[in-house]
């Protein structure tokens, strides 16, 4: 969406026709969302925008089909390791040589995903914020064999999609999640002590730290089950951290299926 928004020409590649559609409705909407402030007093500039955004992308089911015609690759598909380097491995075969391809995950080693092709160093992590189109960061990741015409070219997209580019070592969690997540984790454990109620703990943070969204909030934004393949993640590296330490509130929460807001149940109920 954001890619599309300032003129880039965007190929939306998943599994299905089903998915590929329910994900360009959501594009729509949320462009419908940004146009009502950006075009407050312009309406018809504002359905022109999202008319030419919507221009900007096409559909497809098969990313090596697409390949040979872009210069990025951003992969954001299932946190797995194998699955993300069998992807990554069968583009590099398709991929123009100048392309870069780049990994949008929260918190797996981005030098393992390189080293599953042969342009390691035109390899790099493009690590965007929910809700995208709202948070202007994105964290630029550098393995050691990224070159410093990649990392260049990776930071001038960033800005070129209206974010602020920060750079970081390929490192577990980068900047963001290596802070947030045993910030959220510890929220959780917090209210599994029954040391405050979950709804104090939101309060208590919004109010007296000013933050938009308390720590369980925000883990039913983000996706109980995302913050779960990271926290086991780091786990099975660290396991004697206990910032790492799994929390069995969490993994029953996960193992009944309520991942949060997009299953309509997490630590909080949704309509
Ligand atoms: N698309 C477009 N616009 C959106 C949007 C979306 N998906 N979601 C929210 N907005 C817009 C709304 O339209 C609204 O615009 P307006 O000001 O013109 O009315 C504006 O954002 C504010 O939305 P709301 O009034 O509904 O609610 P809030 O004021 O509470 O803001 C929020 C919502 C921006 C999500 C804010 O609560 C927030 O910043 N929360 C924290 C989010 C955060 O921490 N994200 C990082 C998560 S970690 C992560 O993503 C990493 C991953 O690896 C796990």
């Amino acid at each position: 969406q954001v890619a599309a928004a300032s003129g880039h020409t965007v190929v939306l590649v998943d599994q299905s026709d089903e998915i590929l559609k329910k994900s360009t409705k959501g594009i729509e909407e949320s462009l419908k969302r940004v146009t009502k402030k950006k075009f407050a007093d312009k309406p018809e500039a504002g359905a022109e925008f999202i008319e030419k955004t919507l221009k900007n992308i096409t559909t497809n089911t098969d990313a090596a089909a697409v390949v040979h015609s872009t210069d990025l690759v951003i992969e954001a598909i299932v946190e797995n390791l194998e699955v993300k380097n069998e992807l990554f491995k069968r583009l590099d075969k398709f991929a123009p040589d100048h392309t870069i391809f780049v990994s949008n995950t929260s918190s797996l080693p981005i030098t393992n995903m390189a080293n599953s092709t042969t342009r390691q160093d035109r390899f790099g992590g493009l690590h965007f914020f929910n809700p995208v189109p709202m948070m202007k960061l994105v964290e630029v990741v550098r393995t050691p064999m990224t070159s410093q015409k990649t990392f260049e070219s990776l930071m001038d997209f960033s800005k070129a999609v209206g974010k602020s580019p920060v750079s970081c070592k390929d490192t577990p969690g980068f900047i963001v999640n290596r802070l947030l997540v045993p910030y959220m984790m510890e929220a959780v454990r917090l209210f599994e002590r029954g040391d405050a109620s979950k709804e104090d703990i939101d309060v208590a943070m919004k109010l007296g730290a000013g933050y938009p969204m308390g720590p369980f909030e925000l883990l039913d934004y983000v996706g109980l089950d995302t913050s779960k393949y990271i926290i086991d993640g780091w786990h099975s590296l660290e396991p004697n951290n206990p910032l790492f330490a799994p929390s069995p509130l969490l993994n029953k929460l996960v193992a009944e299926k309520k991942l949060g807001k997009k299953t309509g149940e997490g630590f909080y109920k949704y309509k």
